[in-house]
């Protein structure tokens, strides 16, 4: 069996997230997503509209999906990657070149992202359009 794991928040699910975990589900047989928690975000200077455990619940409903575990700091993914026998590694290209020590454990993969959406201009629209609706 091929095993499969990348990362990220996965905050306001969209067509992005969907199109990478097809992709990543694609290319073995069990995914593991790491989900960063609300903490880790904390340290990465980002806040989530969802919390951990909605965005899990969200994400365990997505069918290409087997397992979400908890991503809580930046240098869990070598454990991670043993702890679960990992063949393949995937990640959108924004983080091109970011985790190439992990090619000694596994293949690295670098997906292309989706033009044109991200959960940070959803979480943006959401605000301006709340901002709106109180001047109204
Ligand atoms: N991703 C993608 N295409 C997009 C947005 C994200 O392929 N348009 C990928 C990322 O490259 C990453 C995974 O989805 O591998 C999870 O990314 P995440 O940071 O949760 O999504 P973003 O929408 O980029 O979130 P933010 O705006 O908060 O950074």
């Amino acid at each position: 069996m091929k095993k499969v794991l990348t990362y990220g928040t996965y905050d306001l699910l969209h067509v992005g997230h969907i199109n990478i975990l097809k992709k990543a589900k694609e290319l073995g047989d069990y995914l593991i997503v790491g989900l960063s928690t609300d903490e880790f975000n904390a340290i990465k200077g980002k806040k989530s509209f969802y919390t951990y455990e909605q965005r899990k619940t969200i994400l365990e409903a997505v069918k290409y999906v087997d397992l979400v575990i908890p991503e809580k700091t930046w240098e869990q993914k070598t454990d991670d990657v043993k702890k679960y026998n990992i063949d393949i590694f995937v990640m959108g290209d924004d983080w091109e070149g970011k985790f190439d020590f992990l090619k000694e454990y596994c293949e690295v993969k670098i997906l292309p992202r989706t033009p044109d959406v991200s959960s940070t201009s959803a979480r943006n629209y959401l605000d301006e359009a709340y901002k709106t609706l109180l001047k109204s």
